[in-house]
């Protein structure tokens, strides 16, 4: 379905600094206040909710690690997109968003619409969502899909029926936040 074009950001948003601005536990942020995986261009993008996900230091870069099932509408975006973003909203209205953006597919409908977010694109082409409070940018620079072969631990498999995550590194390249 096509999504809402993605418009100019508002003048609320500022470019900050990852190291010292993203604040809180890297845990709870990512497993508990959940981000919106968004990837593609302004006319033709795709975002959808994860609570899995890594932020750290690696190859001497600040990076963040998503991980997106084959089935989701969101991973031909993820894959052919030389970026994608982390979107975090605050509690008021990250119900309202991560229920449709968790729940229903950018396939069948215009997510940003029924989640009644403003669908927004920065200088270096990253697609963001105005109602958000801080939107990590990041470059891909690696790949690869899990291979079930490597679960050491035998709960891993049970989360999966064939359908095993591919995970992009991105190194972070911008991080934008409201003022
Ligand atoms: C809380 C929550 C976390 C999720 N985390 C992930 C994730 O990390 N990776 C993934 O592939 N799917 C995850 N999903 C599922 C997708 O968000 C969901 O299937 C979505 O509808 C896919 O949309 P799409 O088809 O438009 O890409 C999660 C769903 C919820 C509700």
């Amino acid at each position: 379905m096509k999504q809402t074009t993605a418009i100019k950001p508002s003048s609320a948003w500022r470019e900050a600094k990852i190291e010292k601005d993203f604040g809180g536990n890297m845990i709870t942020r990512i497993s508990k206040d959940w981000a919106l995986i968004a990837a593609g261009t302004p006319s033709d993008y795709n975002a959808m909710t994860a609570s899995w996900g890594l932020i750290g230091y690696l190859w001497e870069k600040p990076v963040a690690v998503c991980f997106v099932r084959p089935q989701r509408f969101t991973r031909s975006f993820t894959d052919k997109s030389d970026h994608f973003t982390l979107v975090f909203f605050d509690k008021t209205i990250k119900t309202r968003v991560h229920k449709i953006f968790g729940n229903e597919s950018g396939k069948d409908i215009d997510k940003a619409a029924k989640a009644a977010v403003t669908p927004i694109v920065f200088d270096e082409g990253a697609i963001g969502f105005d109602e958000a409070i801080e939107t990590i940018v990041c470059k891909k620079i690696y790949f690869d899909d899990f291979d079930p072969k490597n679960f050491l631990d035998p709960s891993i498999a049970k989360l999966y029926n064939g359908d095993y995550h591919r995970f992009y590194i991105g190194e972070i390249v911008k991080f934008y936040e409201k003022k």
